[in-house]
This record gives structure tokens, C-alpha cells and sequence, in this order.
């Protein structure tokens, strides 16, 4: 189905794995690559893939395993520790550039090699995933519908369970704290204040301002100056997670420490089982306002993080590979606000009048 050979590195990860049997169910031959040979061969075995074992800092070695490939999807994170050395491979030989991040040190540095990638005529395009399409595309919905916005909110409800690399790349990002965007800059935020009720198509939620990708990557999308992101979070344990945070950032400063720590967690969590993925629903709201308060708002009902991840990630390889985009860029910059609603079980809501069950 695709116009090329593409790899997936990191492919023995609980996401990479997930990756390759959504890109085998819509008849593509990703070859497989990681770190790992003993990790890399029994997914190889399992999906009937080819695969091939390349470390990001053997350069030879690298550029062998990408010899023919003509985009790599970089399932490998934290991506603050593998999307330079790839990013760099791609340039280097003409390949296009994608991953999963959510990390925004990461969509910053993808965004600096814009002007390389235009002259490569490659493209590299950060957060295929969950973080950041449904809520990318869903900023470009709401913005292009208010001309001159100058305020963007976007929440979403529905991470219930996550993977070990998640959680490790949770550790990696603690010690930045909150964040929030005004002024087209980017302020720190203290975790825990600005909750606020939030009806989703699931029912009303608290959310709280969360540091996520988009303060990065809607910023490119829309223009708009002034971003909050936010996540629902349990009420009863927002009092606590200022002094929480506080002890988190102390402990994780440390570099030895957060090592210890993901280990400890790559031995302990699993994340989603196929049942949670299958049944679970996630919803995202945005809001994009003017000056003079003129508004709109929007919502999306998508399947569970995880198999999103996986389904909507794929689909962002096919376009890439019919399309050919260029330049360092968003999912909606490249594919439009309705990219989203070509991942199967993806729903848009205009008005709350709308929701299933109203
Ligand atoms: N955008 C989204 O919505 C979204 C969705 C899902 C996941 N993610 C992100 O994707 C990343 C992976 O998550 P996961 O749960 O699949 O992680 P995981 O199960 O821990 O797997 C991580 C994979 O990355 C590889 N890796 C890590 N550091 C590496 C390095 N320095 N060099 C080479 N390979 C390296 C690992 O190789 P080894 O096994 O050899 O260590 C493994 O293959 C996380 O950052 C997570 O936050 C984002």
C-alpha cells in the first residue's frame, strides 16, 4: 500500500509493536528496527516483518539500516534522547522524519530543522500520535472559524492508563513544571491552579492546565498568542498536587535518580491491556475566542490513546508518502482540520446538542 519502505524504530516498545501490527493490518511491510536484537526478533517473528538492529550512535551503522528507506517513524522516546540523532540521519540522506513525542523541547528542535528539511524536500513532522493530532487538527478547526483569534484552550479527558514510556517521559518532563502560552511566549504555570468544568461528549469533567504538545505545535498551526491546555484530573486530588509536584521535581532533578526511577518502571508497567484499548473513549474540547469575545467551540470523540496512536499514526504515513509535504510541520499544517476524521472511530461535535444521548 505504500510508496516505499518506511521503518518504525523502537518497534519493540509497547507503542512501536502496536505501530507495526496496525501497519500489517492495512497491508504495509515496515521493517522493524531498535536497539535490541533479542527485544526486535520475536516482534519481527510475530508480525512476519523484516527487521534490523541499529544503534542511533553508530553512524555507520545507522546509515546502513536506513540504505533504501524513505521515511522512518520514530516510536523510540523520550524522544529528547533519540530524535536528534534521527532527525539529523534524515536530513542526511533525503528520508522523512516522524515520531510520537509530546515532549515540547523536542517539537522545538523538529521545528528548527525546518528550513533544512524544505532544501532536502523531506518532511519532519513530530507528534503522529495522540499528542498532538486530535487537539492539533481540533485548534485548526475552531481558529479557522474565528478570524484574528487571540485565545486558544484545548482539553481533553480519557488517559486513564498509560505505557512505561509514557510514564518515563512523564519523569523526563516533571522537573520543567507547568507551562502555559501568552503572549507567544511560553510562562511557567503552577500545577494544581485554574481548574475549571469542562463538558466533554463523555459528561462534564475538572480539568486543570497541564504542560502538553500543543502550546508548541497549535502556536505553528493557528497563530494564536495566548494557549492553556488542560487535562481532566480528579478533584479531590488537585489540593494536592502542588506539594506532590514540589517533592516529584526536588527527587527528579537529579539525572542517576530519574534513570533509576524509569527503570524501575519499565520493569513494572505494562500499559493498556486490549480491552482497554478496545473499549475506551477519549474526548478533546477547544475553544478559540477573539478580543471582542466572539467564540467557537468544538469536540471530538476518538478511540483510546493508545489505539488511536497506533491507527491515526499509520494514516499519517500514508499521507505523507502520497502527498510528499515539505518542511518541518504539524498534522493539520500538512493535512488540514478534517485529517482526524479519517481515523476510524473519530467523531466531530459542533454543539453539545449533538452528543450521542441528547
Ligand atoms: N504522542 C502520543 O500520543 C504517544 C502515544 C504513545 C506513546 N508515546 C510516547 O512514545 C514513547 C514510547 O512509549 P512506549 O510506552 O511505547 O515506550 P516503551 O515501551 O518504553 O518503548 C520504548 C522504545 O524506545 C526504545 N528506546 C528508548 N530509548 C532509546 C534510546 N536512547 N535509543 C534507542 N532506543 C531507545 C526502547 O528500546 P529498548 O527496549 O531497547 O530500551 C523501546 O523500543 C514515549 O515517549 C511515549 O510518551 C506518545
Amino acid at each position: 500500500m505504500s510508496d516505499g519502505t518506511w521503518l518504525i524504530y523502537g518497534a519493540n516498545g509497547y507503542t512501536g509493536k502496536l505501530v507495526a501490527e496496525e501497519a500489517v493490518r492495512r497491508g504495509h511491510r515496515p521493517l522493524l528496527a531498535g536497539r535490541s536484537a533479542e527485544k526486535i526478533k520475536p516482534v519481527a517473528g510475530r508480525t512476519g516483518l523484516d527487521y534490523v538492529v541499529a544503534d542511533l550512535y553508530n553512524h555507520d551503522g545507522l546509515k546502513k539500516a536506513l540504505s533504501g528507506i524513505n521515511l522512518i517513524f520514530n516510536a523510540a522516546g523520550p524522544f529528547i534522547h533519540t530524535s536528534t540523532q534521527l532527525i539529523e540521519a534524515c536530513l542526511e540522506y533525503g528520508i522523512n522524519y516522524t515520531d510520537i513525542t509530546g515532549e515540547i523541547p523536542v517539537f522545538q528542535n523538529t521545528f528548527s530543522f525546518d528550513n533544512r528539511a524544505k532544501k532536502q524536500g523531506i518532511v519532519l513532522m513530530s507528534g503522529i500520535g495522540f499528542d498532538v493530532i486530535p487537539t492539533d487538527c481540533l485548534a485548526r478547526y475552531v481558529a479557522d472559524r474565528v478570524p484574528g483569534a487571540v485565545e486558544l484552550e484545548l482539553a481533553f479527558t480519557g488517559l486513564s492508563h498509560i505505557s512505561p514510556g509514557t510514564m518515563k517521559t512523564m519523569v523526563e518532563m516533571i522537573p520543567g513544571g507547568g507551562l502555559v502560552r501568552r503572549n507567544g511566549k511560553l510562562v511557567p504555570y503552577p500545577l494544581g491552579r485554574g481548574a475549571k468544568q469542562i463538558l466533554f461528549p463523555g459528561g462534564t469533567r475538572t480539568a486543570i492546565p497541564i504542560l502538553w504538545g500543543d502550546l508548541e505545535t497549535a502556536y505553528h498551526s493557528t497563530g494564536i498568542p495566548n494557549i492553556t491546555t488542560l487535562m481532566s484530573y480528579p478533584p479531590a486530588m488537585i489540593p494536592f498536587l502542588p506539594a506532590g509536584i514540589a517533592v516529584l521535581k526536588t527527587a527528579f532533578a537529579s539525572a542517576a535518580i530519574r534513570r533509576m526511577v524509569q527503570t524501575f518502571i519499565g520493569m513494572a508497567v505494562k500499559g493498556p491491556d486490549e480491552h482497554a484499548r478496545e473499549t475506551g473513549r477519549s474526548y478533546i474540547w477547544a475553544r478559540a475566542a477573539d478580543a471582542q469575545g466572539n467564540e467557537k467551540q468544538a469536540w471530538l470523540d476518538i478511540p483510546e490513546t493508545y489505539q488511536f496512536t497506533a491507527v491515526a499514526g499509520v494514516l499519517a504515513v500514508e499521507k505523507i508518502l502520497s502527498l510528499h509535504p515539505t518542511g518541518a510541520l504539524t498534522p493539520s499544517m500538512a493535512f488540514g482540520a478534517d485529517f482526524v476524521l479519517g481515523v476510524d472511530g473519530v467523531r466531530r461535535y459542533d454543539t453539545p446538542g449533538s452528543f450521542p444521548g441528547r
